[in-house]
């Protein structure tokens, strides 16, 4: 025989039939007659009841099922008599893997914080919770492909290593080789890197777009979908010092395709997400975010605003709201206006256009006035921004003019050039945080409780 998920358990339409199951122990109760066990394979929310008749089993037998220890079932598949479940196994044998001795295994029951749980992040899989929340990611990545597949994008795999720095914020963090305790030297006693492992300074990508223009400009459309990091020191809700980004890059798109496509794209996973995560999804919206689904729905069913910072910034001031920060024109957005204007003033999902070119990337189209820059940030109720991206300067003058002004080594950025020298097209793109969309849809508020493992300051662990 072989085993059987409960998620097929539980949709089964024959009865009566004798199964397999295989899981962790999520509750024993019962007396001495019956004894009921609350079974989970991680292959759904919902568990499966297991029914002991005491007549064929031993209390010793049983005294090893307790929560958290691992067991194999065989038993027959029969309509439930109880509530809340349609279909029960009635054991006719019982091996236990595991034990899980209920004096040291930390996740009895129920009613852990979720800060409790990030220290056990080892174990936390094993919740509710958690188990809720990776099948959500894995669905949303899945749909991510779907979606870009669906649309003749090829997926593009940019290097992890990098010697440039894309975002130019220098944010990075260094990758090397050379004997931290005893570095080489040059004459001029800087550090020698041509000794270090790839002869020149590197470190790990912050954005994958620079080699996403490049597929770009050759191939039309691609998107990457792959791990970024960014040594920023920001202890918040929404960073981490490791996340998932999805990066696509379009040739012969314009600033309205480019806002276009994002609408799309986030509209779409959240559609997938609400029609293939339902049981998920209603258990976090229950137990974290009451208004979860009606948000969601809210977003699918409305378009974003779109509108000029210029514009953003006028509202804001004319708001009469007292910002932690004060607003003027030219500074960079902090997340209290972006949500101000998304949650307070439009009740929407908000396109911010035409940022100041200063406080944007050297990449950025230069508009006409001198002063803006053809970006867009897609701003989401309680998330802030989600999704950052622009339409690309094609001008090769222009483009070296703004590396030169911001003193980017040259010798860095010939390559990059080279799209703009040779057959240069209008084109743009954008970068997704896959962790925000992922705490946009689950309702968790802390981006720590969407990745398995977080890396954040001062903390690495697993
Ligand atoms: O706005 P960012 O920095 O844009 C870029 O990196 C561009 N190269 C993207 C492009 O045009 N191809 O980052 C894009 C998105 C942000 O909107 C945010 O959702 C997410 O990445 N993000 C982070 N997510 C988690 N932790 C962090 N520290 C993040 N920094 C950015
Ligand atoms: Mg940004």
């Amino acid at each position: 025989m072989k085993r059987t998920k409960i998620v097929d358990l539980l949709r089964a339409e024959v009865l009566d039939i004798d199964v397999e199951v295989k899981g962790w122990v999520r509750t024993r109760r019962g007396n001495k007659y019956v004894q009921f066990v609350a079974l989970n394979d991680g292959s759904t929310i919902r568990n499966l009841q297991i029914v002991f008749d005491m007549n064929k089993f031993t209390d010793e037998q049983l005294k090893a099922v307790t929560t958290g220890s691992s067991i194999h079932v065989i038993g027959k598949l029969v309509a439930s008599q109880g509530k809340g479940q349609t279909c029960e196994v009635q054991a006719d044998t019982l091996e236990v893997y595991g034990t899980a001795d209920p004096e040291v295994y930390p996740l009895q029951k129920k009613g852990h914080t979720l800060e409790f749980l990030r220290e056990i992040a080892h174990l936390r899989p094993r919740t509710n919770t958690f188990g809720a929340v990776l099948r959500v990611r894995s669905t949303l990545a899945f749909a991510i492909h779907t979606f870009f597949q669906g649309k003749g994008f090829f997926y593009l795999n940019t290097p992890l290593i990098t010697s440039s720095d894309c975002e130019g914020a220098g944010a990075m963090f260094q990758v090397t080789t050379l004997p931290l305790n005893d570095l080489p030297r040059t004459e001029d006693g800087k550090v020698d890197y041509s000794q270090d492992f790839f002869g020149k300074p590197t470190s790990l990508t912050v954005s994958g777009q620079l080699e996403g223009e490049l597929g770009a400009t050759a191939i039309g459309e691609i998107y990457t979908f792959g791990p970024t990091f960014r040594a920023e020191n920001s202890n918040t809700q929404r960073h981490l010092s490791e996340f998932w980004m999805i990066e696509p890059e379009m040739a012969f798109y314009d600033i309205t395709d480019n806002m276009d496509l994002a609408e799309e794209f986030v509209k779409y996973c959240i559609r997938y997400v609400l029609d293939h995560c339902r049981d998920d999804i209603e258990f976090l919206a229950e137990h974290y975010d009451k208004g979860l689904i009606e948000r969601l729905e809210f977003v699918l069913h409305n378009d974003f605003v779109r509108l000029t910072y210029t514009e953003g910034v006028k509202i804001l001031q004319e708001s009469g709201h007292k910002f932690e920060f004060p607003v003027s024109w030219g500074i960079d957005l902090q997340s209290e206006h972006e949500r101000f204007l998304v949650e307070q003033h439009f009740k929407k999902p908000v396109i911010l256009t035409d940022y100041p070119r200063d406080i944007k990337a050297f990449y950025m189209k230069q508009n006409e006035d001198g002063k803006t820059v053809r970006a867009m940030d897609v701003l989401f109720p309680q998330i802030g921004e989600i999704i950052g991206g622009s339409e690309r300067e094609a001008d090769y003058d222009k483009l070296l003019t703004r590396i030169k002004e911001l003193n980017i080594p040259m010798k860095d950025m010939v390559w990059y050039l080279d799209t703009r020298r040779f057959g240069t097209v209008p084109h743009s793109g954008f970068g997704l945080g896959f962790e925000r969309l992922l705490l946009f849809v689950t309702g968790m508020t802390n981006i720590r409780d969407v990745i398995p493992f977080p890396r954040t300051p001062k903390n690495c662990e697993f």
